[in-house]
């Protein structure tokens, strides 16, 4: 293959072409190159361009998550060794208290179609308004089976930005992702912007989804935060802090949020949506007030600990690779969620359970007591130790002042050592 057709035309190709092109460029292995041929599939050349294989991650389940009192099994998939477990010691605790309680919200997505506002803003700001009923009309002409399922798009709201006027169209998408949708709807109403000589910008989905607010609270008993060298209540007070401290500090908050987003994002992806909407709206939402602020809250009333959380979460059912990807599908069977609003619950639930297991753990022993064994995994994983033989080294590593390659490897020679001479 010449280098114009590798530059141009590799998307043309199948996807044993495209992988037999890399093996000879990049001199692959036989190993590296069955690897890719095995690990592929049919339905990842259909969903992205220049498919070689699919690139597998480790799912595992939080079991007792309580929300609005019903207890659900999530999947989740993340390669982070701690996220799963950390989910589940928060969900286990704050169920021992009730669980979460997730508000009803209201859903619609954000259609932007931003146009320059021109010499008299006023004037165009008038036309908008005269003609918000057209806007609507036309959005959901384009999309007429939305309409038919009782969602489509419901209102218009104008905004002056610097020097452009976006028109937001609020559409309801029902169960669905649906960005296709919201999209599709916004670029007719572009086009018909262009037609009566407007000079449009931008038309797109916006991924500040303000319109789609999930608030969940919960709350704590003492007795559930306890550690054995810390009562409940200083427990709680030390939550409080690291609360506080979030909402001053976007240095700490970035990490607290972080946090959050470890079992959201996981939640997405197995979930089949697109987490990276919600990662961009929940940061845009954490610096609505002008500085980047923690998402959740922690306090104390009536001596107990509350924890609540507000997230823009505009989750589907329906979409996308939903229906596509037979993993995805056996999730919701798992999850046993079939709807929009309950999977905006569910997920938002499991992003204050995820803090609350990582600021208890700050407020205590420290992140890496817990964090260290799950590393110790792989650690005995890359410097090749046998399924046999993870567990004898993992113990090993607990026991040691200090950790590294090194000594990992130390370590697992010695144990086949001990092995051989029994
Ligand atoms: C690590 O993945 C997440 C934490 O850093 C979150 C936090 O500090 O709140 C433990």
């Amino acid at each position: 293959m010449s280098k114009t057709q590798w530059a141009h035309g590799f998307y043309r190709l199948t996807p044993e072409q495209r992988r037999q092109i890399l093996a000879d460029q990049y001199y692959l292995s036989s190993t590296e190159q069955s690897l890719l041929a095995e690990q592929a599939s049919k339905l990842g050349n259909n969903l992205v361009e220049n498919y070689i294989t699919d690139y597998s991650l480790p799912e595992g389940v939080v079991t007792g998550l309580v929300v609005n009192g019903k207890s659900y099994t999530l999947p989740l998939v993340v390669e982070e060794p701690s996220v799963i477990a950390a989910a589940n010691n928060g969900a286990r605790r704050i169920a021992k208290s009730g669980g979460f309680y997730a508000e009803t919200s209201s859903r619609a997505l954000v259609g932007q179609v931003v146009i320059d506002q021109g010499e008299d803003p006023v004037k165009k700001i008038n036309w908008l308004k005269k003609n918000e009923t057209t806007f609507l009309e036309i959005a959901n002409a384009a999309h007429p089976s939305m309409k038919k399922r009782g969602g489509g798009a419901k209102k218009v709201r104008i905004r002056q930005v610097g020097r452009f006027i976006s028109i937001d169209l609020l559409i309801d998408v029902c169960q669905a992702m649906g960005a296709n949708t919201v999209n599709t709807m916004a670029e007719a109403v572009a086009h018909y912007l262009t037609e009566n000589g407007i000079n449009v910008v931008t038309a797109i989905l916006s991924n500040y989804a303000t319109d789609s607010l999930q608030t969940v609270t919960c709350k704590v008993a003492y007795r559930d935060l306890a550690t054995k060298q810390m009562d409940g209540a200083e427990v709680a007070r030390r939550i409080v802090d690291l609360s506080e401290l979030a909402q001053v500090d976007p240095y700490r908050a970035t990490t607290h949020n972080k946090g959050i987003m470890n079992g959201i994002d996981a939640a997405m992806i197995a979930s089949g949506n697109d987490w990276r909407a919600i990662e961009s709206g929940a940061h845009a939402y954490a610096s609505r007030n002008g500085q980047y602020r923690g998402l959740s809250i922690w306090k104390i009333i009536d001596n107990q600990l509350e924890g609540s959380i507000t997230l823009p979460m505009p989750v589907g059912v329906i979409g996308g690779s939903i229906g596509l990807n037979s993993l995805t599908k056996l999730n919701y069977h798992l999850n046993g969620i079939e709807t929009a609003q309950e999977l905006a619950a569910v997920i938002t639930s499991l992003g204050l359970a995820q803090n609350f297991a990582a600021i208890r753990a700050l407020a205590t022993t420290g992140i890496q007591a817990g964090h260290m064994k799950l590393q110790y995994r792989s650690l005995a994983i890359s410097v090749g130790a046998k399924q046999t033989e993870v567990e004898q080294l993992v113990t090993k590593l607990s026991q040691q002042s200090h950790v590294d390659q090194e000594v990992a490897k130390r370590l697992l020679a010695t144990i086949r050592k001990e092995s051989s001479n029994e």
